[in-house]
């Protein structure tokens, strides 16, 4: 211990300087004031992480943690590896050691279709002895794709991580899980008590989303890319260095329990309840089904959503609710008889690649594209896979004629994940980067591991930018859709984007299979499209690397269009959210002559960019408001919702940064809090006064 850090410790008073007031804090107050921190954040973190509603700002979330590792390091004694602080920074290890499952991790039967489903119900029945008649109950819920991994609680607090392993013995990942967000530090108490020691079991995931974001990001530094989300998941989170898998974004998903003292369960429905009151984030959606017909039912339905969702699932898992009839069912050597996967029908399939060509994007980025041997995948024929880049062609080491695993996800085009090498003949052939563009036949570049057309005005990438600009989150010009601007393009009708504003119905109608009423129908859709609200312009226009997110943040900040295009990178870089790379793209972009000139044609042709509109003086600009107790004359979601209105945010904890509290009746502690830190407090009559009520 310091010299320095023991004098504080004598000392019963210290000065500790919090935002810009200084504070006399004792060690008393101190492990008070932490306590009380760390309640606050775990709740935060369970709002936003687990239920995906925040209740207070990233600003008012730093500051309260901010408070908390000054107070920690101050008071070192205090810290628990519970605390919020304790999530990040832990140091790499060696290697993982093992835990032992006491109740070992199974794993499931399949499932492959709809009647095994009803073949493994019947099993069921035939086992317990009881009428094919009968009704039995099932919960069903997602089955994650991802890698499952075993919590322990004691007396409520985290204690170790361990993966699933061979089922028997997993490794140690106490430190890596920590870093989850969702994966809370403390269960949280509700009416059932604490049990002495409770196992929650999950699933470690990753939103497809991330997945995408985090390849993207590997790629760009020349590092290797991950096949799917969930082996994303898994590298992740199997790092040996904690700090990797506190970087990337994972979740975790509880469907059930191990080991639980001081606590009994009578069905699976009540389980996944009570976790979910835990803290946790639990499958969903899940059903409670009164018999195999309600199952195959949401199997149904989940298989033709799965697109939808953000995670992955690779079908849905199927439980006997009733827990008195998981004995009786009991285990196969691998796996129990009380449950099941109902699996959904699988997205790959192998296929052989017959060509490779290459596509100009609306930024020059040359895609390599397979052209496959066409085959059926989850009933979709397919006959081209993306290749992304060359570091990837690197990185499966594909050629042309090999047999290939292709895999579909969604709407997007299909990928290739795996060459099957061993069936290689000697006649692949290797795949050599384009030197010229394909299409406009101009100069190529490499940027990283992407090669780019570097002609401003190579058609190929005016046809893309033309089908960007015209999509439903961008302009919406319903109509225009990939052949109709591979048409506008090729007959010459459009040279640039502006000259869709300039089109006339003759023009139109010079398009195969447009006629009157097409071309009018178009045009009119090309007319609506003038007035456009500050954040899809921007999304349309296609600045390099601002997507619609980075649209929308830089519509909220700047209102007006004018703005953004006179802004400078300093101002850009101080933005939360802007990154220096976006920062300058932006400014390049505006700064293009040729960019400024398509821009003006526009307005010149009658374009409107919407301004957002500054929220008039008003007693609640730029103001915090607390609400404690009900409100007579209006919820709570409305009340928060006029604040806001008023250019206000509402806050769900009394600190420092409140600017009033709105006391209605039966005022919770909130209300004391306030009052110790003497806030401004006003009533409702008070408060519907200042809205103007
Ligand atoms: S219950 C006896 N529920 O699927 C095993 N598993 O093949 C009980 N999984 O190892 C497992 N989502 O990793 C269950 N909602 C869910 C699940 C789920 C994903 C995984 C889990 C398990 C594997 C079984």
């Amino acid at each position: 211990m310091s010299e320095a850090l023991d004098k504080i410790k004598l000392s019963a008073y210290i000065l500790y300087n919090r935002g810009k007031t200084m504070k006399k804090i004792s060690k008393e107050e101190a492990k008070k004031r932490i306590e009380e921190l760390r309640e606050e954040i775990n709740y935060h973190n369970y709002r936003y992480y687990v239920l995906d509603q925040p209740v207070i700002s990233d600003a008012e979330y730093d500051d309260l943690m901010r408070e908390l590792k000054e107070l920690e390091e101050m008071y070192p004694e205090f810290i628990t590896p519970d605390s919020p602080t304790q999530r990040v920074g832990a140091p790499p290890q060696e290697e993982f050691g093992t835990i032992i499952h006491e109740i070992p991790m199974l794993s499931l039967q399949d499932a492959r279709n709809e009647d095994e489903l009803r073949e493994f119900d019947r099993r069921v029945k035939r086992v317990l002895g009881l009428p094919l008649t009968t009704n039995i109950q099932y919960t069903a819920e997602p089955k994650f794709d991802g890698l499952s991994c075993e919590l322990t609680y004691e007396n409520g607090i985290y204690k170790t991580a361990a993966t699933r392993g061979d089922g028997v013995r997993g490794e140690d990942v106490t430190l890596n899980a920590r870093t989850i967000r969702s994966v809370p530090m403390r269960l949280i108490k509700g009416e059932n008590p604490i049990p002495l020691r409770v196992q929650i079991r999950g699933e470690v995931i990753m939103k497809k989303s991330d997945f995408e974001k985090l390849n993207q990001e590997l790629a760009k530094r020349g590092e290797k890319t991950f096949a799917n989300p969930r082996n994303a998941a898994s590298g992740s989170l199997r790092q040996l260095d904690p700090k990797i898998t506190a970087e990337r974004k994972l979740d975790f998903i509880a469907w059930g329990i191990g080991v639980v003292e001081g606590l009994e369960f009578k069905t699976q429905w009540e389980i996944l309840n009570q976790i979910e009151k835990w803290g946790f984030k639990v499958s969903k959606p899940r059903k409670l089904c009164e018999n195999i017909e309600e199952v195959v039912k949401f199997y149904r339905e989940m298989e033709e959503k799965r697109d939808s969702l953000e995670y992955e699932l690779d079908g849905i898992v199927v439980k006997v609710n009733d827990l008195s009839l998981w004995n009786k069912l009991g285990t196969t050597a691998r796996s129990p008889r009380y449950a099941i996967a109902g699996k959904f029908k699988p997205r790959q399939k192998t296929t052989v690649i017959k060509d490779v060509v290459f596509q100009v994007g609306r930024t020059g980025t040359i895609t390599p594209v397979a052209i496959l041997e066409p085959v059926e995948v989850g009933g979709v024929i397919v006959s081209r896979a993306t290749l992304h880049n060359f570091d990837e062609i690197k990185r499966l080491d594909v050629k042309i004629g090999d047999k290939v695993v292709v895999q579909r996800a969604g709407d997007v085009i299909p990928d290739i994940v795996q060459v099957i090498k061993d069936v290689r003949t000697g006649k692949e052939r290797d795949i050599s980067p384009p030197s010229t563009c394909p299409v406009c036949g101009a100069k190529v570049v490499k940027e990283g591991a992407y090669y780019k057309c570097i002609n401003i005005s190579c058609p190929a990438k005016l046809k893309a930018h033309l089908k960007h600009f015209a999509q439903r989150r961008a302009m919406d010009i319903e109509g225009l859709g990939e052949k109709v601007a591979i048409q506008l393009v090729d007959k010459g009708l459009v040279k640039d984007l502006a000259d869709l504003y300039y089109l006339t119905k003759e023009d139109l109608l010079k398009l195969d299979g447009f006629a009157d009423k097409s071309a009018e129908n178009l045009l009119n859709e090309i007319h609506k499209s003038k007035k456009i609200p500050l954040h899809r312009f921007l999304y349309a226009i296609g600045i390099p690397n601002v997507g619609e997110y980075t649209a929308k943040l830089l519509a909220d900040y700047f209102k007006s269009f004018d703005k953004l295009k006179n802004t400078n990178l300093n101002e850009l870089i101080n933005i939360e959210g802007i990154g220096p790379e976006t920062a300058q793209s932006i400014v390049e972009f505006f700064r293009n002559q040729e960019n400024l000139r398509v821009l003006d044609k526009m307005f010149k042709a009658g374009l409107e960019v919407e301004e957002i509109k500054e929220i008039k003086e008003s007693p609640f600009k730029g103001k915090t408001v607390v609400f404690t107790g009900a409100l007579k004359s209006m919820s709570r979601d409305e009340a928060k919702e006029i604040v806001e209105s008023l250019g206000g945010k509402v806050s769900n904890s009394v600190s420092r940064k409140t600017d009033f509290v709105v006391v209605g009746e039966n005022p919770g502690s909130k209300y004391q809090k306030a009052q110790q830190l003497g806030i401004k407090m006003i009533d409702e009559e008070e408060f519907l006064k200042m809205i103007g009520r």
